[in-house]
């Protein structure tokens, strides 16, 4: 079995280029979010601790079943460590063997950031190009990567409460990309003149993070960091003037923005689960002035196209440890062999 460490993920993603990378997996997304009817899928159960959540999230088509352990402690930067972090495994169907092992701190920073660019592509204006994003901590840097390869980027404008992950996110930013950086005194300075907002904070609290008042028609909103029953980031009046798309209703409702709709409220207000639009049974923006939210909370089946796609390029450049996690015996049956 193929085990990837974090350091040959990165290595992996030095070798096939992250752009290039992020290309592969909105393909692999909009491939796999096209066959949505084809999994076999579930909310992810989730466990809540004293500071944070724990959750698994399992996924299966006919040819591959993944799962991801994942999860959030909005406090672990207090004491050097990060908010979210994760593994995964991909195993197939047919004899139920795991073939890998992963790290997924970094595959679902770049899966998040890939589906958020997959919704932004069908929902935001065409001529989008001042993006606005509000909590620039682990998972910043990716969204603007991915939000840049649908939509000509020109000026970012950025906020975080913490002026130490925004000197980060400039200085990685720079790094990398020529685009004008605008560094905000607060989310609505942030918003002002936005065509596109993301919003990716971590608080276990219903959070007014962006206000009703900021947001003009027209604007697309990615709604990254409420994922969690009790932890949201807009004014509840934004949603009643939204044109609203989740990932999956039935895990959305429970941890997304909407969960304070309520279940029937929700099934009446939400326009589209993605893979409707990625389909086409459903247009995405319609108009210049709608407001469009992607309410997202991250779902099975991003990290089921993660991992494939991991998979495949880490088979390709011959990366990761070959490692016996299950036995090798003659004799099926022999299992004390290994033993001995
Ligand atoms: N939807 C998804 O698929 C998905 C995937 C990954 C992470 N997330 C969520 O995204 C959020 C961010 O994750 P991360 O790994 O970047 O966490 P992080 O802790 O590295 O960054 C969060 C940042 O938000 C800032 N912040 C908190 N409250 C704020 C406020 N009111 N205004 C402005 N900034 C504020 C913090 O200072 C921090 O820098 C988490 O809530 C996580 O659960 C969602």
């Amino acid at each position: 079995m193929k085990i990837l460490s974090v350091e040959q993920v990165a290595q992996l993603i030095k070798t096939h280029g992250i752009e290039n990378y992020l290309k592969d997996l909105i393909q692999q997304l909009r491939s796999d979010f096209g066959r949505w009817h084809e999994f076999n899928k579930m909310p992810r159960p989730a466990m809540h601790v004293p500071g944070g959540v724990l959750e698994l999230m399992p996924i299966c088509d006919n040819t591959y079943y993944t799962y991801k352990y994942v999860n959030c402690h909005p406090k672990n930067p207090e004491s050097g460590l990060m908010t979210v972090v994760a593994t995964g495994q991909l195993s197939r169907i047919d004899t139920g063997y795991p073939i890998m092992i992963s790290e997924m701190t970094v595959l679902t920073a770049l899966r998040t950031a890939a589906t958020t660019a997959l919704a932004t592509d069908l929902l935001s204006r065409k001529e989008s190009h001042v993006l606005a994003i509000v909590g620039t901590g682990a998972q910043s840097e990716f969204l603007v990567k991915a939000i840049g390869l649908v939509r000509t980027i020109t000026e970012v404008r950025y906020f975080d409460i913490d002026p130490v992950a925004m000197d980060k996110f400039e200085k990685n930013i720079k790094a990398s990309s020529s685009v004008i950086l605008v560094r905000c005194a607060s989310a609505e300075e942030a918003v002002k003149g936005a065509d596109m907002i993301t919003v990716c904070t971590a608080c276990k609290a219903h959070v007014d993070v962006i206000k009703n008042d900021w947001v003009r028609p027209g604007v697309h909103i990615n709604g990254i960091g409420g994922d969690c029953p009790g932890k949201t980031e807009l004014e509840f009046s934004i949603l009643s003037r939204s044109k609203i798309v989740v990932e999956y209703f039935d895990q959305c409702i429970i941890e997304g923005e909407i969960q304070r709709l309520g279940y029937d409220q929700g099934k009446s207000q939400v326009y589209a689960e993605l893979h409707e639009l990625v389909t086409a049974a459903k247009s995405g923006r319609e108009n210049e002035n709608e407001i469009t939210l992607y309410d997202s909370v991250g779902v099975g089946l991003e990290d089921y196209s993660a991992l494939r796609l991991t998979y495949e390029l880490a088979e390709r450049y011959h990366v990761g440890q070959e490692l016996n996690l299950t036995p090798v015996v003659v004799d099926s049956k022999n299992l004390i062999s290994v033993l001995t």
